[in-house]
Parts: C-alpha cells; sequence; structure tokens
C-alpha cells in the first residue's frame, strides 16, 4: 500500500515539474526534492524488506526463511473472529504482498532453474500450486472478512500453501540444490535476490 502511495507521488511530482513550464520553476523544486526523497526512501524500504533474505545466505536459505514468515502471519489470521474484518484484511494484504516477492523469486529464478535440471514436471507442478494461490488470494479479498465461510477459505489457503511448502523444502529444493554446483547455486542465489528486491 505504501508502496503505491509512494510510486503515485514520485510521478505526480515529476509532470507537476515538467507542466510548470520548463525547468525548475519556484513550484518545481520543492516538489523535485520531494521526488528525489521519495525515490530514496523507496530504495530504503525496499532493502529493509529484501534485507533479510539477502542475510540469509544461499536461495534455499532465503526462501526457507520466507517461508516461516508467512506461516506466522497465517497464524495471526487464523487466530482473528469475526469482527475482526480490519485485522483479517491487514494480515491478508501482508500475506498477498509476501507471497507475490516470493513467487515472483521462484517463478522466475528457481521453477526455471529445476526445469532445466529435472525436467520431470516438479516445476510445472509449483507453477501450478501458485496459480491456485493467486485464486485464493483474489476469492478472500472479494468476499466479506465478516461472513462466516471467510475463516474456512482461509484455512484451505493455509492448507495447500503448507503442502506446497514440505514439497518445496522436504524434496525438491535439496535435490535441485544439490545437483548444481556451488557456482550454480552461487548464480541462482544473487539472480533470485535481484528478482526479489525488483517486487519488494
Ligand atoms: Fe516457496
Amino acid at each position: 500500500m505504501t508502496h503505491h502511495m509512494n510510486h503515485t507521488g514520485r510521478l505526480g511530482g515529476f509532470n507537476f515539474g515538467r507542466g510548470g513550464g520548463g525547468g525548475l520553476g519556484r513550484m518545481a523544486l520543492p516538489l523535485a526534492i520531494g521526488a528525489i526523497a521519495g525515490l530514496a526512501m523507496s530504495q530504503g524500504r525496499k532493502l529493509a524488506v529484501q534485507g533479510p533474505s539477502i542475510a540469509a545466505g544461499d536461495w534455499m536459505d532465503a526462501l526457507k526463511l520466507e517461508h516461516r514468515g508467512v506461516e506466522r502471519l497465517f497464524e495471526a489470521l487464523l487466530a482473528t473472529d469475526e469482527t475482526q474484518k480490519l485485522k483479517r484484511n491487514m494480515l491478508l494484504g501482508k500475506i498477498a504482498y509476501a507471497l507475490t516477492k516470493h513467487a515472483n523469486q521462484e517463478e522466475n529464478v528457481i521453477y526455471p532453474a529445476l526445469k532445466e535440471a529435472q525436467p520431470n514436471g516438479q516445476a510445472d507442478h509449483l507453477s501450478h500450486d501458485h496459480a491456485q494461490i493467486k485464486t485464493f488470494i483474489f476469492e478472500l479479498k472479494r468476499m466479506d472478512a465478516a461472513d462466516p465461510r471467510w475463516l474456512l477459505r482461509a484455512r484451505e489457503f493455509f492448507e495447500l500453501i503448507q503442502h506446497h511448502v514440505r514439497e518445496e523444502e522436504d524434496e525438491i529444493f535439496p535435490g535441485l540444490y544439490a545437483s548444481l554446483s556451488e557456482e550454480e547455486n552461487g548464480k541462482l542465489t544473487t539472480m533470485m535476490n535481484w528478482e526479489g528486491y525488483k517486487v519488494a
């Protein structure tokens, strides 16, 4: 949410500066400074979001750490009741944001690497899970959070996530990791961190 606000503000600032009629006029300068500050803030925020993943070490540790984060958010979400609409929507928003970043890393780097190393359909299976995850997020966002079915749907969503995470962590990721050289794993880590940073 903050991301969109910063982004719009930044664009607005630039547009106004240009529309002001050539160069940085008296009105445009503060806006330009604001735009630069906004840009720096958004870079800092991106680093703060991607930092823990980078600090985790290699790509597999980073993805595991993100799994734990999403699980914690789900535990809080599943502990809510029908009177806590705002909290439900806030937690769902956080989950959706974390999963979008996570999915960008997996879908753009790890799954293609998996498909190349092990062309046995596992990568396609995991991609299919991600499509289902997006459907769950869409459905829950559209549903009234006070609806008695909301929590049941959220629970089904978490079951899918847990199953997906277990497959990745217990079997598929260690298999891929072991099949690659240290250098190849290092390259994947760098590529994956960049994909995460882009959407952090
Ligand atoms: Fe994952």
